[in-house]
């Protein structure tokens, strides 16, 4: 009988332990709910157009309808450039009584909801920008303190992503100012992708993954192949930056590794297309950001784009190896100094891509010896040139090109 009695009240006891963690395990879960980035988005890089490479604070209405006329009649969209962003200086200077932020109704006169709506029914999804400190870039409204306000009212918009600067940020804590910024996005309900913009600063490659879906690592771009203009740089420096070590922080070798579906390096926006680069430049500038597949996202003006600037950006092959659904970053395999470099990205059907980049000022004859790389090569495959669409042969013997300056020779190796 007692036997009973104790095994009754130990079962009891035990169901109460299990409605206990039951309740745990549910109040964790809601926990969890509420403090995560919204999964699904951006499971390869993100494609689309930013306004500010090429207007800066001179963005309207018109200019962002335009370029999606533009985007849609000349191919981009179908190639798969679908978030249009507008970057700083789309606000009024200051919030309105309430607190929220305020479209520029000389800027915007149909306000934002209306602009998503037209971009949508187009096609395109719509991005906004916004900064994490007190103020913008530009010196427009910040986040800080409005997080869950802003949030809603980008969601109440139809807004489909977000670039989240790092101005006027003071002493906060990157990770705990983006984090914040990410449960706000979430509790307001609208899938967004959230770009994460700290310039590399605080190695946001160790930490974002569960925060953004891309994060900035390097200061800005700017449309020279090796310049320096304020803070911004060359293409070619942040790539470089890519691949080299930065004394104040753990390091950027092997950045590469920390990207992948979902979470992306941000080498910045393209400059394709933009004044201060040739063709053969722009053709590098692109080709490398898809074998570091960091998204690709247009900076230049759509309403004068010529038709070789488009023929770049709509290179079906060049734009599937960024969009590889394993979403490898390529890396630097070998680098004579002052003459080319050779950039490698694993495929998911195991194919290669492999691109020489001629980093001189004169033409290269450049000699590729596939046996010398036979420890990533080790098979023998075909080489189909992905610029000039045509077969070269395959591995068994070194591939002898002639490259021009600052261009690029971009293959495809499949296995035999
Ligand atoms: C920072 C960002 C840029 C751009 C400007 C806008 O410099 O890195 O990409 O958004 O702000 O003010």
């Amino acid at each position: 009988m007692q036997n009973t009695l104790e095994l009754m009240l130990a079962g009891q006891a035990s169901r109460l332990r299990s409605t206990l963690l039951g309740f745990a395990a549910a109040a964790a879960l809601v926990a969890t709910a509420t403090a995560q980035k919204f999964e699904g988005l951006a499971l390869s890089p993100p494609m689309g157009w930013n306004s500010w490479n090429t207007f800066e604070s001179n963005i309207n209405e018109q200019l962002v309808i335009d370029t999606a006329e533009e985007m849609k009649a000349n191919g981009m969209l179908d190639a798969g450039y679908e978030y249009i962003v507008i970057d700083d200086t789309w606000a009024l200077r200051e919030r309105d009584a309430d607190g929220n932020l305020v479209p520029d109704p000389e800027k915007f006169p149909s306000g934002m909801k209306a602009l998503a709506d037209k971009l949508h029914a187009m096609g395109f999804k719509f991005g906004i920008y916004g900064d994490a400190g007190k103020t913008t870039c530009a010196g427009y409204p910040g986040s800080q303190g409005h997080e869950y306000q802003d949030a809603r009212t980008f969601a109440s918009w139809g807004i489909d992503y977000l670039k989240y600067d790092w101005c006027a940020t003071g002493t906060r804590d990157a990770k705990e100012a983006y984090t914040t910024m990410r449960d706000a996005l979430y509790a307001a309900g609208r899938p967004i992708v959230f770009s994460i913009c700290e310039w590399g600063d605080n190695d946001p490659w160790l930490w974002a993954q569960d925060i953004g879906h891309l994060w900035r690592i390097s200061g800005d771009i700017y449309d020279c192949w090796d310049c320096e203009f304020k803070w911004s740089r060359g293409f070619k420096a942040i790539l470089d930056g890519y691949h080299e070590s930065k004394p104040s922080s753990s390091g950027r070798d092997g950045l590469g590794q920390y990207a992948g579906p979902g979470g992306w390096n941000d080498a910045d926006m393209l400059e394709v297309g933009n004044p201060g680069l040739t063709l053969a430049e722009s053709r590098s500038h692109f080709t490398l950001w898809a074998m570091i597949s960091s998204p690709l996202m247009a900076g230049n003006d759509m309403r004068v784009v010529t038709p070789e600037i488009v023929d770049i950006l709509t290179n079906k092959d060049i734009i599937a190896l960024n969009q590889d659904p394993d979403g490898v970053a390529g890396w630097r395999i070998f680098t004579a100094p002052e003459k080319y470099e050779i950039w490698v990205k694993p495929l998911h059907d195991g194919d290669w891509a492999v691109t020489v980049l001629n980093t001189s000022e004169t033409a290269e004859e450049v000699k590729v010896e596939w046996e010398r790389m036979e420890q990533t090569f080790p098979d023998e495959y075909t080489i189909r040139d992905l610029w000039a669409d045509k077969d070269l042969g395959d591995t068994h013997k070194p591939l002898e090109v002639s490259i021009p300056s600052h261009d690029v020779l971009t293959v495809r190796l499949s296995k035999k």
